[in-house]
Formats: structure tokens, sequence, C-alpha cells
């Protein structure tokens, strides 16, 4: 993803207020004060000495070869995810590392950076009747790599489950704010990896090095992945109901790899194997990551690991929409999750002057501005002259004697949403009107504001911006609705989640589902308030937040139903399942829109919105096995040794490689027609029957007008569970010369009258 690092310094900084964290690899590897970095080195299985006491002892020992101390820089000894290590070196260790026959790799420590306490939060709860869950689903056990975790939130009461599972090896670390007896049945898990963390960044001498959740991030994804069902929960009244994880009876294990300053890959990798470890059944990393390649790509190794085991990934996708090709975590064995929004939402109104009222949302909770209007003002800063920082209302630029008991209108971007409704508070105003730039359209977000704000898009918002500005005396009310459900349409893709086409490896269509992610309530920290300002002294158990980082958790807890319904099932059949089944219509019968009204594509949700009940059932699977990933990594990673440390088989020859990457058995398809294969692209799959004896498949083919799609046979018949039948499908492109700039979408359904076995695909037509 070489064309994000450069991006990721003129994102408009709306983008880092939500909660992904991107990964701006060698760009933000720091140096800590005294010059050393940290990197991963990874090494060559078959030049492991025999007999060896351990990894570490083995890494140990060729640092000493080099004369570098390992007790002074070795952070980490990874041996059972695969052979590597974690170190602090200077400048000079790294020629000698590089000529170290041992060393195939020396990756930068990337960074990933949480933003998530500065950030503005949303409210909701998922739209679906959870699937009846069955006594089996506690036994499933989720991880969750966050920011730690808040032990005393209602929703990790461990009422009513039975004892742990007796396989789990893992453990509750005690420490000074952790004491292990505040794990329990529910929190069966918590451990803190600081090591990456503290070689690198200065700060910190605040923290303490424990699994406790200080930002609340932690707190919200592993309770919405598995928090137990908590009554009468709410953000401040809002969303008020029962809040409850979506596989209510897993359980769940923290690993906190997020400090003050951000979340270190060493300290990721040593989580990774840790639960692996520990004997997590699934993983959940609402964390972000760009990279060049899969195999350079901690979290990307990582997973391919777990999956080798047995562990489903789920993995955010990002929240740099709606531009295309900002997905980030899209290796094929990860199960890569955007987001859209629920059919909740909570409308606040500012009426003017004039007589006219618009529509905004907001998650404002106190007493309001009564009954009568305030004068409106806009770009009043220290200046006789308006000025762009008022207008912005960025911290110090508003002046009190112009302020003072009005509404002030802000524009969104630069500054946080919260941040603004602090300023304007703290210079003396009584309200504020939030508006959307054009850089936001008309996506809402609502922040529980320590004054009265309505967040309002960018038409309604310029239409308030005239008047204001206008009109020789601007006044406004603003008034709150409070929770409405049932909103038309939805669901609906969230802007900001990431979208296609994916920059690594075209011919796999990311992301692979949608889940909810806008307006998500769940569990929060009890240390700080729910805008994540300094200045807000407010507690609550739950939050209201938005991002692929709140979609992520959906998509472990219903993996994790899964997994307890068919526990032989594989990562990739349990991600089949959710795919295939997944819908691709909103509540008013039309195709899921984008944010802007759009028509959305499959780059923005890939297969569809999740169905957690038809995904328990869903017919036919398309199983993919480690060897068939690792046909893939060899088809596009050189280095063989490289792979096989990877992959910890040193007897891997990469005889057999991909002729065409797409070939992969995944439950979607991309297809890019290249002037080589500018006629015919022809793939082969398998689908394994998971349904009952004698189903009869026929297929049904959405084409666009500008592609020929044949697929052979025509018709499958499963005499047995369990089956196999493989089909081809080819595509013909008809698609005139000149008009290539634009894709195409189309799908593949295979139904047996009541199951329908969905494919969305996308058509791409590349000009080299
Ligand atoms: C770090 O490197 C800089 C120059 O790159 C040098 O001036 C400084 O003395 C070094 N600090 C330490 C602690 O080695
Ligand atoms: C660290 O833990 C101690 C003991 O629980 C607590 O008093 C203190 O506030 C904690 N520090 C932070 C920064 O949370
Ligand atoms: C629900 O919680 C609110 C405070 O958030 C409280 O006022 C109310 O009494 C509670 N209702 C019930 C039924 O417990
Ligand atoms: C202020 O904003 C306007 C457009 O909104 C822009 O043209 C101008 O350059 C900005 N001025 C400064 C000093 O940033
Ligand atoms: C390679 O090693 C794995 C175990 O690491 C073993 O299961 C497999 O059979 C070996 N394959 C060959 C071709 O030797």
């Amino acid at each position: 993803m070489a064309a994000m690092a450069p991006r990721s310094f003129s994102i408009p900084f709306m983008f880092i207020f939500f909660f992904l964290v991107l990964l701006l690899s060698s760009i933000t590897t720091t140096s800590s004060s005294n010059n050393q970095t940290t990197y991963i080195v990874f090494m060559n299985p078959s030049l492991k000495p025999t007999p060896i006491k351990s990894h570490s002892h083995w890494y140990a020992t060729d640092l000493q070869s080099l004369s570098i101390d390992p007790s002074r820089h070795l952070l980490y000894s990874y041996s059972s995810l695969f052979p590597a290590f974690a170190a602090s070196l200077l400048p000079h260790h790294l020629s000698l590392l590089d000529a170290h026959p041992s060393v195939l790799l020396v990756l930068p420590d990337p960074l990933l950076l949480p933003l998530t306490t500065r950030t503005p939060l949303f409210l909701g709860l998922p739209p679906f009747s959870p699937p009846v869950t069955r006594s089996t689903s506690s036994d499933v056990i989720i991880g969750v790599l966050d920011t730690g975790v808040w032990p005393e939130s209602p929703s990790f009461s461990d009422s009513g489950l039975p004892p742990i599972p007796s396989r789990w090896r893992g453990q509750c670390e005690s420490s000074v704010d952790f004491p292990p007896s505040l794990c329990n049945r529910k929190l069966i898990g918590a451990r803190s990896f600081s090591r990456g963390f503290h070689a690198a960044a200065t700060g910190g001498e605040s923290e303490n090095f424990s699994a406790r959740d200080q930002d609340g991030h932690g707190t919200h994804t592993a309770s919405t992945a598995a928090g137990s069902p908590a009554l009468n929960a709410s953000l401040f009244g809002y969303a008020r109901g029962t809040a409850r994880g979506m596989a209510p009876l897993a359980r769940v294990a923290a690993y906190k790899v997020c400090w003050s300053t951000g979340c270190y890959g060493s300290d990721i990798l040593a989580a990774m194997e840790q639960a692996l470890e520990d004997g997590v059944d699934v993983l959940s990393l609402s964390l972000g990551g760009s990279s060049a390649s899969f195999s350079r790509d901690p979290i990307a190794v990582g997973a391919l690991a777990a999956v080798a085991r047995g562990v489903f990934v789920a993995c955010s996708a990002g929240n740099s929409g709606p531009a295309h090709s900002t997905l980030t975590n899209t290796a094929p064995w990860i199960t890569t999750v955007g987001a859209g929004t629920l059919d909740r939402d909570f409308p606040a109104y500012a009426t003017l002057g004039n007589g006219q009222r618009f529509a905004g949302v907001s998650l404002y909770s106190g007493n309001g501005m009564g009954e009568n209007a305030a004068p409106v003002v806009y770009g009043k800063g220290f200046q006789s002259k308006a000025n762009n920082n008022s207008k912005l209302c960025l911290s110090g630029s508003l002046d009190p004697a112009e302020v003072k008991a009005k509404v002030v209108f802000c524009d969104r971007g630069v500054n946080a949403r919260v941040e603004k409704g602090q300023v304007v508070k703290d210079a003396g105003g009584v309200g504020m009107i939030l508006a959307n730039t054009a850089a936001n359209g008309e996506e809402l977000i609502a922040d529980s504001h320590l004054l009265p704000v309505v967040a309002l898009g960018w038409e309604e918002g310029d239409k308030v911006r005239k008047y204001a500005t206008s009109d020789s005396n601007p006044t406004a009310l603003l008034t709150f609705g409070g929770t409405v459900v049932d909103i038309r349409p939805s669901p609906v893709v969230a802007a900001f989640s990431s979208r296609g086409p994916n920059t690594i490896v075209q011919d796999i269509l990311k992301p692979d589902l949608i889940g909810p992610g806008v307006n998500v309530l769940a569990g929060w920290s009890g240390s700080i308030g729910p805008t994540g300002l300094e200045k807000d002294g407010r507690r609550s158990e739950f939050n209201i937040l938005s991002g692929t980082s709140m979609s992520c958790p959906h998509i472990s807890g219903i993996a994790a139903l899964l997994k307890s319904a068919h526990p032989s099932w594989s990562p990739s059949a349990i991600k089949s399942a959710l795919m295939t089944t997944a819908y691709v219509m909103d509540n008013t019968g039309s195709s899921l829109v984008d944010a802007d009204g759009s028509i959305a594509t499959p780059l923005a949700y890939g297969s569809g919105y999740v169905n957690p009940q038809k995904a328990l059932n869903p017919g036919l699977i398309y199983d993919i096995k480690l060897d068939d990933y690792i046909a893939f990594l060899c088809s596009i990673e050189p280095n063989l040794q490289l792979i096989q440390s990877i992959t910890k088989r040193s007897n891997i020859t990469c005889s057999r490689k991909l002729a065409n990457l797409g070939n992969l058995n995944y439950p979607s398809f991309s297809i890019v027609f290249s002037p080589k294969s500018r006629k015919a692209v022809k793939y082969t799959r398998v689908l394994t029957n998971v349904g009952p004896t004698g189903s009869v498949y026929s297929v049904e083919v959405d084409r666009p007008a500008s592609v020929g799609v044949k697929v052979k046979p025509a018709k499958l018949v499963f005499r047995q569970e369990g089956q196999k039948l493989k089909y081809t499908v080819t595509f013909t492109s008809k698609m005139g010369k000149g008009s290539e700039a634009e894709m195409k979408f189309g799908s593949i359904t295979w139904s047996d009258g009541k199951n329908q076995v969905r494919s969305p695909i996308s058509y791409a037509w590349s000009l080299f």
C-alpha cells in the first residue's frame, strides 16, 4: 500500500478522530532518546541449531555473536508463532544483522496510533435479533487485542456462566490496579504487552502497566463481541435498553497492546502468540495497518499463524472512506470488516429565527436551552474581522465578548468535534451548530457534547451558514429528539468505512462484509468521560461509538456463535458462511446505499451486511486450507525462506503456485481483465455441502452487459453431507476500448430453493 503512506500526512484531521488506528509503517517508527529503534527480525527456521534449548536461547546466542547484548536489546522472543524476535537496536546493529545468515527480514516495529479517546461517539444497538445460543457457546473464547479492559463493567458479569473451559491456559496477570480476582467466568484472561512501547516511546510514566483500560476502546470492543446482557444500559438515557454482546455466553480474554502513544507491532505479535498459546478460538483486532505486502505486516503474519491453528481472525477494514483504495488488513486469511448503520438515530433540531427548522443529530443529555432562541454567531474571533480559526472553533480562537450567551456556528474539521463543543462552552456559548463541510458531505456523527449541540450535514449546514452570515439578527433554538428507531433506509454504508479495491492483491475482493459500526452502545472505561476529553468529568458505564473498530467485534462475536454451533468448521468455512449469507438490500427493499444516497457497491460492502441467523446454516461453504494460503503466498512473496519462517514449515518448496491469485477458493470474486487476459478469466471453485443430503443447487448469474459469465456445471447435486463439488466459471469481457476506467459489479448465487449461497463479483479493466 505504498500510496497510503504519503497520504497519511494529508488525511484531513477528521479521519483521525475515528476509531481505527492507522499504521504508518516506516514513517512513524519512533526512535527513543537513546537513538535505539525497535525492529522485528524474522529468522530462517532451517538454520535453527539443533539441539536447541529454546528459541530465545537461539536468538540470544546469535545476538551475542554480533556483540549485541541480548539482556539490553532483546525485547521479545517469538517461538510458537514463527521464529522471530523483537529487539531495540542501534543504527550500526542493522548492518550486522542484515549480514547474519539466519536473518531473513528486519522490519521496523510499526506503530498503530490509537486515537480513540479524543473521539466522538455514536449510539445504538444491533438491529438484528441475535441467534439463539446453544450451551456450547460458553466453550468459545474470544481474544481481544486492544486498549485493555475495564473489569468492573456490568458487561463482564459472569452470572449464570458455567466453569471456565478446562483447556484454557491463559491467566489474569496481577498488577497494581488489576488484581487477578477481578477476572471471573466471563473475563477469563487479562494480560498486557508493553515492551515495544517502552523501548520506543517517551512518556507513559503515568500509566500503570496492566490490562486496565484507561481509554475505553478495548472495553467497548470486548463487550460488543461477548458482553453479558446488561439491563437498563444507556449513555445518559440515549439508546436505553439491554446491552449485550453478540455471543453473550462466550468468554473474553483481553490483551492490552495499545498505550498512550500507540500500539506497537512487537507488542501485538507477542499478544497474538500468547493468545494462541492460551487457547483462544477467535481473535478480534480493531486496529488498522497498512503495508506494501502481507509478509511484512505483523498483523497479517500473526493472523496466518492463528488461522493455521484454526483460530478465526477478524480485523477492521479502516475508517478512511469514502475514498477508494483505502483498506487495511486485506490478507485473504483475515476477515476484513467494514461498517454500516443501524436503524436507530438521535435526531436534534435547529430552529432559526426565520422559522426554518433543520434536522441533525446529537447525543447531548443536559437541561438544554429552554424555550428561548439565542443569537447565532459565526467566526467571532479576537480580531474584529472573522477568521478561519474561529470558524472552526479551534482552541483559544473564540472571543468570549462576542460569544457569551450565544449559539456558535462551527465548521467541522481540523480539531475534534467534542473539542469544538468544549471551546464554545469555555468561551461562554450556550449552544453550538456543528456543520459539515464538503469534506464530510452528509455523514452525521452524534456526540455526547458538554453543551447543547446539533450536528448538521453539508447541505443543511450551508443554509444555516448563509442565514448566520446574511441575516441582520440571526437566532436559533436547539432541541433534542432522543432515540428514534426504524430509521429508513437502513442499513446504510458508513461514509468513513474504507473501500476497495484491494491495493495489495486486487484479485481478492475486500472488504469481506460489513456489520453494525455506527452509533454502537457498549461498555466503557470508568477512568474517562464519554467524550474522551480531559475536562469531561462525567462517567458512564456505557458509551456510543462509531467506526470499523465497532463493526469488527460484532463479526468476532458472531463467528464465536458459528464456531460453537459448528465446532469442526475452519476459520475459512466460518468466513464463507458469514459472507455468502450477507444481505445487500436495505429495509426499503432497495440495494444498499452509501451515506450520500448513491447505490453502494461491493467495493464498499463486500458480500453485504452480516446476517447471523442465516450464517448459522449457509447450506454450502467455500473452504480454504492452509496449503491453499501457502500456495497463494508462494505466488506473491519471492522469499521462500520468509514463507517457511512465517508458516513455520521449513520443508515448504513452493512447488504449488496459483496461476491466478483470484483462483483461491474465496467466497467472492474480483475479476481483473488485463490486456493479457483481455478476453477471458477462468476460475475453479469448490463448494462443500454443510446442509442436508440430496441438496440440489442451481446457479443464477447477475452480470453487467459488458461481461459474459459461463458457469459449468450449472447444477450441483450433493449426495452426501460434507461432499465437495467443483465448478468453473469463465468471465469474458465485452467491454469496448476506451471505457475501461469504470468498474462493474455482479454476483453468482447457488440456490437449492432454501439457501442462497451468494458471491459478489467486481470487474476491473487494468490498462497494464
Ligand atoms: C543520537 O544521535 C544524534 C545524532 O544522530 C547524536 O547527536 C546524539 O548524541 C545521539 N544520542 C545518544 C544518546 O547516543
Ligand atoms: C495506578 O493504579 C493505582 C492503584 O490502583 C491507582 O491509584 C492509580 O490511579 C493508577 N494510575 C493510573 C494512571 O491510572
Ligand atoms: C435505569 O437507569 C436510570 C439511570 O440511568 C434510572 O434512573 C432508572 O431508575 C433505571 N430503571 C430501572 C428500571 O432500573
Ligand atoms: C480561510 O478559509 C478560506 C476558505 O474557507 C480560504 O480561502 C483561506 O485561504 C483561509 N485563510 C487562511 C488564513 O487559512
Ligand atoms: C512438512 O512438515 C510438516 C510439519 O511441519 C508435515 O506435516 C508435512 O508432512 C511435511 N511435508 C513434507 C512434504 O515433508
